[in-house]
């Protein structure tokens, strides 16, 4: 622990102490929905142990956080809404409910998509479908495949859970805070769409009431990057949260929507350098840490771009419309991945939605607003 973390945690704990003094964390959650002028979302994930950033950026923008959902995408909805559960509590977050989602997509299963692959061709990352191997779980890596309901603690770098889910399962969670609060809710979804998918289903209302849906996702026009490079290039360029669960992608993107957004090719531009994790360090607290630990140099800010994006559009630069579509046919080398159409051309026999695609942000206010937000991350008791 350094000189500066321990004078962070003082200062932190004394304002804690202060305030739950006064009032218990109910209440203060209480308090803060109650600011009807806040712009709310919900969050849903595949959460892991350096995912905890596009909710650091919802709070530091000063938005409500009504809840965090976990998906199956990179690993299954268990353990990933573990991982929401143990993240929020490393930072006194515990105010927050993290809803448990689905297991499995709405049709495919390990199997399924493993026998895809075999006819069309290897993916790079395969997420929670990559074959089953309980050596790599137990050195601290998340399940994949085999039975959903297994947990792999020995992943938690962050720590194991003292908290537990919330009562609601996901979708029951996103409808309900919907009817709620009718035009008001964003949906960000950052792994699969299956929890988003099974709402739109079981509420014909939740879409149109909702106020928006982004998604991280929706790479397009990237088969070219997926041979002229290395797998790692491959796999910046493969849609694995849509390709886990190709039917729910369809339901949830050709939903009414007021309006969809899709991040996509977009959430390549800003990479992650030592030096800007250093710099980050520089501030220690138990999120610089574990990015400082675990966030890695390899992958682009994805799930940060997306979120920025939600909360903040001035921060795109440019963006451009169409008309999406998910080919959902197993046949297909695309299945999964999305086909865009405009306007005098579109499908007639189906009812698409138009979507933005984000085209390029700005980079260098995304890579301040993540230090800052890791850095100095709110606490429920300043929620
Ligand atoms: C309510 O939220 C808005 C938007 O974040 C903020 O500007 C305002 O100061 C908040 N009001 C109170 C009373 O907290
Ligand atoms: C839960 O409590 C145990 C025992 O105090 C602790 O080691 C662990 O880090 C805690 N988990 C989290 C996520 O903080
Ligand atoms: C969380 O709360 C505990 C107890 O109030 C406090 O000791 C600790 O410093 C807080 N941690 C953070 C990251 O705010
Ligand atoms: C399972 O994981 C271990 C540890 O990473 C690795 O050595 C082994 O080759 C893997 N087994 C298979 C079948 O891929
Ligand atoms: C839709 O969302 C995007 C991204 O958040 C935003 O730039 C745009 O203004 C929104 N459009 C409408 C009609 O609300
Ligand atoms: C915005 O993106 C579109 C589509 O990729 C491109 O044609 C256009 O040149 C871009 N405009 C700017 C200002 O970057």
């Amino acid at each position: 622990m350094s000189p500066s973390f321990s004078k962070l945690f003082v200062a932190t704990s004394l304002v804690a102490a202060s305030l739950t003094g006064a009032a218990p964390l109910e209440q203060l959650q209480e308090r803060s929905a109650k600011n009807t002028t806040k712009p709310k979302v919900i969050m849903d994930n595949d959460w892991s142990t350096a995912g905890f950033i596009p909710y650091l950026l919802a709070l530091d923008a000063g938005w409500d956080v009504l809840g965090l959902v976990s998906d199956t995408a990179n690993s299954w909805a268990l353990q990933t809404g573990l991982h929401a559960l143990a993240t929020l509590e490393v930072g006194n977050l515990s105010c927050i409910p993290v809803h448990k989602g689905a297991d499995y997509p709405i049709l495919n299963t390990p199997e399924l998509f493993q026998t895809w692959e075999m006819v069309h061709g290897k993916l790079p990352w395969e997420g929670a479908f990559a074959p089953e191997n309980l050596t790599y779980e137990a050195l601290g890596n998340d399940p994949t495949s085999g039975d959903p309901s297994r947990i792999s603690k020995s992943a938690f770098f962050e720590g194991y859970p003292n908290t537990t889910f919330a009562s609601k399962d996901a979708a029951w969670f996103m409808i309900e805070q919907v009817r709620k609060y009718p035009g008001q809710v964003s949906i960000y979804s950052a792994g699969s769409l299956t929890n988003v998918a099974l709402a739109v289903r079981m509420d014909p209302e939740f879409a149109k009431n909702a106020k928006e849906l982004i998604i991280m996702g929706g790479y397009i026009d990237v088969n070219l990057l997926q041979v002229t490079g290395s797998t790692m290039q491959a796999d910046w360029n493969s849609d694995i949260n849509l390709m886990i669960d190709p039917e729910g992608t369809k339901i949830a993107l050709s939903a009414p929507f007021p309006n969809i957004t899709i991040a996509g090719n977009v959430a390549n531009q800003v990479t992650v350098s030592q030096e800007y994790l250093d710099d980050i360090y520089k501030v220690r607290n138990p999120y610089s840490t574990l990015m400082h630990e675990y966030y890695g140099t390899i992958f682009p800010l994805w799930d940060e771009t997306a979120a920025a994006i939600l909360l903040d559009p001035t921060i795109v630069k440019n963006t451009t419309s169409f008309y999406l579509d998910v080919d959902t046919a197993p046949s297909s080398p695309s299945y999964g991945n999305i086909h865009a159409y405009q306007e005098a051309l579109k499908p007639t026999a189906q009812n698409l939605q138009k979507v933005n695609m984000v085209v390029s942000v700005d980079g260098n206010r995304l890579k301040k607003w993540v230090k800052r937000a890791v850095q100095y991350p709110k606490t429920c008791a300043n929620l």
